[in-house]
Parts: C-alpha cells; sequence; structure tokens
C-alpha cells in the first residue's frame, strides 16, 4: 500500500435477525466510504462493532459476555501501541443505550438502529477522544443517508441479498421488544426499493429477500400514484430483469392481504415459501398477547393462501410457556400445528423482557414445564420438516447455485423452499439455477443430481414437478 494511507479494518459481528444482517453491510458500505475495508478476523480489526439483538434475555447476554473478551484484547492492543476501538450497535444499544457504556468501559461508541447513517462521524468524535452514545429514532433518514453497496462489494456478497423495505412496529405484541428498539412502522418508497433491486440485479443478485419486522404491512405510493401494500410491489420487482427469486420475511397474519395472496398466484418469481409466524394456538394466549388474531382466523388464512398456491410451504415461530399458558392452552398449540402441518419453525421458551407488558403478567410458568413443553413442539416440527423434507426425494426441483459445498466438485444451492442443497456440479454454475432430482436425504441439507446441465432462465420454469 506504497503511497496510500494504509486501511482501517472494521469486524462486524452480527447477532439476531436478517435485518441486523441487512444493517450490517449498510454500515460496512458506510465505514467503506471513510477508509474502512471489512475483515473477518476479529484479531486484526481496528474497529469491532457487535450489532445485537434484545429479543431474548439470552441474546442481550451474549453481548456482555463477548464485551469482556473484547476488555482483555483491547488491553493487549493498547499494549503493543494499537489502538482498538469497540462499538455497540443494534437493538441492545437502544434498549440498553448509555447503560452499556455504564457496565462496560471497554465500550467506545454506541449506536442504535436507527442512527447508523452517523456512524462515521461518531467515529471522528471517538478518535478525538469522545464517547459517543446514539439512540435517537430518525428511520426515514437512515434509509436517506446510508450509501449503497458497490457493484463489487455486492458481488463479493454472493447471488443472494436481503433489502430491508421496512422497518419497525406497531403492533405491541406483548412479549416483544421490537417496537421499543426499532421504533414505529416505517417504510420506504417504492422508487428506492426499486433501485435498490435493480442495482442488486446488476450486480448479479438472483434471490432478494424482501425484509421487515412486519415486512407485508409495507405500504407506499405505486408508479401508478395509487396507494401499493407488498402484493402489488412485488408484481413490480418481478419485473426486474435477473431477478429471478423474491421472498419476503416475516409477516404477520393479520396483514396478508388478497394482493399479496394473489402475488403467490401469479409471479413464478414468488418463492412458494412462507414464514408466517402464529406464535400460539390457544385464543386465550394469542389474545393475552395482543397477536390480535384468533387461531381460527389464521387457519382460514392457511386455507386461502394454500387454494391460491397449492404447493406452498409454511413456518412460523412459536413461544411456550407465555404467562398463565395451561397445558390445555398447549395443547392447542400442538393441535394448531398438527393441523397446518409445517416445513420448519422455530419454537422458544417465553423470555420476559424489560419494558413490555407481559413481563408483568401473573401466571410464570416454571422452567421445567416449559422444557418438556419445548422439546415435545420441537419433536413434532423436527417430525414434520423431515416428513417434509423426504417428499421432495425423487421430484425434481430448481435450485440456485450460491457457493461451493464442503466436499470438492460440490455447489450448494436452494430450492424453492430454502432447503440447502448439494450436487456436484462446476464453480462456473454458481449464480445460475439448475433443474436438479433430489436422490436423498441428510441431516441438514438434500442431496440431488443435475438433470439439465443448460443455464435457463429461472422466470419461465415451473419451480417443482414430480417425476412420474
Ligand atoms: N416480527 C416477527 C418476529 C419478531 S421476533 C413477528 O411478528 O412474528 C422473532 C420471534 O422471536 C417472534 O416471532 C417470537 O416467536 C420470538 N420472540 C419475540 N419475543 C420473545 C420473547 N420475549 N420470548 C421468547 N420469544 C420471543
Ligand atoms: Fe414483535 Fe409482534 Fe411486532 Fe412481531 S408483530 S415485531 S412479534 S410486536
Ligand atoms: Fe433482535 Fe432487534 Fe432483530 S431485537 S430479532 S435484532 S429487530
Amino acid at each position: 500500500m506504497t503511497g496510500t494511507q494504509e486501511k482501517k479494518r472494521v469486524f462486524i459481528k452480527t447477532y439476531g435477525c436478517q435485518m441486523n444482517v441487512y444493517d450490517s453491510d449498510r454500515m460496512a458500505d458506510a465505514l467503506a466510504s471513510d477508509g474502512y475495508e471489512a475483515t473477518d478476523r476479529v484479531d486484526n480489526a481496528d474497529l469491532i462493532l457487535l450489532n445485537t439483538c434484545h429479543i431474548r434475555e439470552k441474546a442481550a447476554e451474549k453481548v456482555y459476555s463477548e464485551l469482556g473478551r473484547l476488555r482483555v484484547m483491547k488491553e493487549e492492543a493498547a499494549r503493543n501501541g494499537r489502538q482498538l476501538t469497540v462499538g455497540v450497535t443494534g437493538c441492545v444499544a437502544q434498549a440498553e443505550g448509555a447503560e452499556i457504556a455504564r457496565r462496560a468501559p471497554v465500550v467506545d461508541l454506541v449506536v442504535g438502529p436507527q442512527s447508523y447513517q452517523h456512524l462515521p462521524q461518531l467515529l471522528r468524535d471517538v478518535a478525538g477522544g469522545k464517547r459517543a452514545v446514539e439512540t435517537e429514532f430518525a428511520l426515514a433518514e437512515k434509509f436517506e443517508r446510508l450509501p449503497a453497496a458497490t457493484k463489487e462489494r455486492t458481488r463479493a456478497r454472493g447471488v443472494t441479498a436481503f433489502l430491508t423495505i421496512q422497518e419497525g412496529c406497531d403492533k405491541f405484541c406483548t412479549f416483544c421488544v421490537v417496537p421499543y428498539t426499532r421504533g414505529a412502522e416505517v417504510s420506504r418508497p417504492v422508487d428506492r426499493i426499486v433501485d435498490e433491486a435493480t442495482r442488486l440485479a446488476d450486480a448479479g443478485v438472483r434471490e432478494v429477500t424482501l425484509l421487515g419486522q412486519n415486512v407485508n404491512a409495507w405500504h407506499g405510493v405505486g408508479t401508478d400514484g395509487r396507494e401499493w401494500g407488498l402484493g402489488q410491489l412485488l408484481y413490480r420487482l418481478a419485473e426486474i430483469p435477473g431477478l429471478d427469486r423474491l421472498r419476503y420475511t416475516t409477516s404477520h397474519p393479520r396483514d396478508m392481504d388478497d394482493a399479496l395472496i394473489e402475488a403467490h398466484r401469479d409471479l413464478p418469481a414468488l418463492m412458494p415459501y412462507l414464514h408466517l409466524p402464529v406464535q400460539a394456538g390457544s385464543d386465550r394466549i394469542l389474545a393475552a398477547m395482543n397477536r390480535k388474531h384468533k387461531a381460527e382466523d389464521y387457519l382460514r388464512l392457511v386455507d386461502r393462501i394454500r387454494a391460491m398456491r397449492s404447493d406452498i410451504a409454511l413456518s412460523s415461530d412459536f413461544i411456550v410457556g407465555f404467562p398463565g399458558e395451561t397445558d390445555e392452552d398447549f395443547e392447542a398449540t400442538m393441535r394448531l400445528v398438527e393441523t397446518v402441518g409445517y416445513a420448519a419453525a422455530y419454537s422458544f421458551k417465553y423470555s420476559p423482557r424489560p419494558g413490555t407488558p407481559a413481563a408483568n403478567h401473573a401466571g410464570h410458568v416454571d422452567d421445567r414445564r416449559m422444557s418438556e413443553r419445548l422439546s415435545r413442539l420441537q419433536a413434532l416440527i423436527l417430525d414434520q420438516q423431515t416428513q417434509f423434507n423426504r417428499s421432495r426425494v425423487g421430484t425434481v426441483m430448481d435450485v440456485l447455485f450460491e457457493k461451493a459445498g464442503r466436499m470438492p466438485g460440490q455447489l450448494m444451492g436452494r430450492s424453492p423452499y430454502l432447503q440447502a442443497v448439494l450436487v456436484d456440479a462446476d464453480t462456473s454454475r454458481i449464480g445460475t439455477i439448475g433443474r436438479v432430482v433430489i436422490d436423498s436425504l441428510g441431516s441438514n441439507s438434500l442431496f440431488g443430481t443435475l438433470v439439465e446441465p443448460d443455464v435457463r432462465p429461472a422466470a419461465t420454469q415451473s419451480t417443482v414437478e414430480v417425476i412420474t
């Protein structure tokens, strides 16, 4: 690097949801234009950012144990005459703000999710000897002011990408910190989203997952001057050349409108896999959670979606041991799972979060009971997931090849249902969609064989086909 100033290196560790993954990339982009290059080695970084999650107690605790390790690292760096800057970003930063700086003197910088556009300036303040804490809510500004990734940086990130279109949440489920850490719902404007998606496609991205804490509450003024919902937006994004696959997450059952369900029928690019969290199967618990829907509403919704797109697969989130959950309530959750039949699902023990209404609800469920319920639910979900994966064996699916697999000569790709599929194929096929017959089931992936060596545009292909 003769003649140029040596670049500083930033290491970002990301916890939590995909929105944090997206934000970490945007922070790296903002810092790139300020002379930082990203590193995946913590030991040679000049700046370490922990992009944190506050959703459950365990997630938040991890941050403090990580900060303990960083303290040791920072002291050692100082002994070697090297300055190491440590920052906490994300939802713990938002929720605990100045408290982090107090509890962990190793931290130079605390920045909430709505303030990343200020990161370069805040780092200059830190270099000038200040400690910086910034937890303002200015969501609209965040998206306007954060720079887009360059083509090279996007390319380096691979053929799939996240794109945040909506942030924040107005639902206030009683267990959840998100409305407090991410603020009120804000939708990004159509032209900005189309622009970013087009840029991703131009850089070789084949699959875009639209993100929002409440992604299907997205709304905006469309190119026709009318009010659009997520359904209409998807029709527009499906027109972008090169974007073969679209996904979105996470949806709230209350915001699945007809246009969105119809988009699943009409758009081959919209993948037939939907994450639609229900949380619980008992109406009493759903009401106490303030979910604003009953179990029956959810089941009817699933029927409507399946009537439009019969091959759609569903996943969900569940909380067990919400305050006041009886055995009977839990059995209602098990029945709902039996009725729906999921391709995958995440389930968690209820974790009381400071400042949320449920943290003060009566009816604490003891940990042993929670564990029993969780393991029964997880066994049922695993069973359904295995059945679903097994039902793919012998079928042909479109697989988007993402990267080299673990074995030489092998590629890892994703099916329309996000299943990892391992196939023997040349690396030149990365970024293409191939027709793959599924031969067998591994523990975390499917094994398949390419049945058609030609590269074809995906949008014209059907997604699943059973060999008869
Ligand atoms: N916006 C999404 C998901 C938000 S967080 C939605 O509306 O469903 C992801 C998941 O974490 C939630 O779906 C919920 O299952 C779980 N979760 C949120 N708060 C929790 C808590 N206090 N304890 C346990 N799990 C929680
Ligand atoms: Fe949290 Fe509920 Fe909002 Fe989802 S909808 S982010 S669970 S408050
Ligand atoms: Fe966690 Fe914040 Fe996402 S609390 S799940 S990182 S919105």
